[in-house]
């Protein structure tokens, strides 16, 4: 009789737990990634102004987007509401909504940074902005706890850690990152035709400032004078027999 049962609770012990242990790995990745930047932000009740940068750029969208998708991980800067007040009035104002993207894009390096990664970053860190071409670089230095930021425009702290996992990092930073190229070279989005315009008139009035171009300028514009006296009158002359400017134009 014993030996007789006991092999059957066994059996019925094993076929149920070999499917429930199938089931377990499965379940075990499902652990929620913190993938919500602003909801991170938001218990740091200190970073109003570049959360609504972020959420009014859609770049909280995107970064949401590549925690889930990079391997690499991110590192957020995020700057203080007081760092935002502590800019030059108007400064943020005065950026397009491009350049607020890439501003925001600025404060955010497309790998995973821990404290102790930052003494042996190499110089120059690309960031999100500007894309792979790396024309928004900043410069991070480090010497025991302190790091520092450096953009060209800007100096900044790293104050404290925000967040920090695997694969997110985030600090906060006493400054506003501003990108160099913002104040390096002019914009080059805005209407050709007329920046060309602009550009070729202060060219001549800051040529006479100017060391060789002035010499040259200076004698073209004697014999440019002169040129302009005796065509003037050509003008006139033949103005007054002609109406039309393809004509004139022709007569020359
Ligand atoms: C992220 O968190 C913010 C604030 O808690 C919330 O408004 C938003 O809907 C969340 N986004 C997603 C994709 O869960
Ligand atoms: C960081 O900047 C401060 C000045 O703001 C300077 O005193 C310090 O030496 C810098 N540290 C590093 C590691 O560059
Ligand atoms: C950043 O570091 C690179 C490499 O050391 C250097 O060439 C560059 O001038 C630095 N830029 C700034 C803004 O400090
Ligand atoms: C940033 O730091 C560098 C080197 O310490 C210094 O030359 C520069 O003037 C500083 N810039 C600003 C805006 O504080
Ligand atoms: C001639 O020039 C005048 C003024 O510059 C302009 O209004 C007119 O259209 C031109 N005529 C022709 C035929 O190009």
């Amino acid at each position: 009789m014993k030996p007789n049962f006991s092999p059957l609770p066994l059996l019925f012990l094993l076929l149920p737990s070999t499917p429930s242990f199938a089931q377990s790995p499965a379940a075990a990745p499902a652990p929620p990634r913190p993938n919500n930047v602003t909801a991170i932000l938001e218990k740091a009740s200190q970073f109003t102004t570049f959360i609504h940068l972020l959420q009014t750029t859609k770049v909280a969208g995107q970064i949401n987007t590549q925690l889930i998708n990079s391997n690499q991980g991110l590192t957020i800067f995020a700057p203080t509401d007081n760092a935002f007040s502590s800019l030059k009035p108007g400064t943020l104002n005065s950026f397009t909504d491009e350049q607020k993207v890439e501003l925001v894009q600025f404060h955010v390096v497309p790998s995973f940074f821990s404290p102790s990664q930052f003494q042996t970053v190499s110089n120059p860190l690309r960031t999100q902005a500007g894309g792979s071409e790396g024309a928004f670089p900043l410069n991070v230095t480090a010497n025991g706890n302190q790091v520092n930021i450096t953009t060209g425009v800007t100096n900044a702290t790293l104050a404290s850690s925000v967040y920090s996992d695997s694969q997110l990092a985030v600090y906060q930073v006493d400054q506003v990152l501003l990108p160099l190229s913002f104040f390096q070279s002019p914009p080059p989005a805005p209407a050709p035709e007329k920046s060309k315009k602009s550009t070729v008139s202060p060219d001549y009035s800051s040529g006479s400032g100017d060391g060789s171009p002035t010499d040259s300028s200076g004698e073209i514009s004697l014999s440019k004078n002169q040129f302009f006296a005796f065509s003037s009158i050509v003008l006139v002359l033949s103005c007054t027999f002609l109406n039309e400017n393809e004509s004139v134009l022709h007569s020359f």
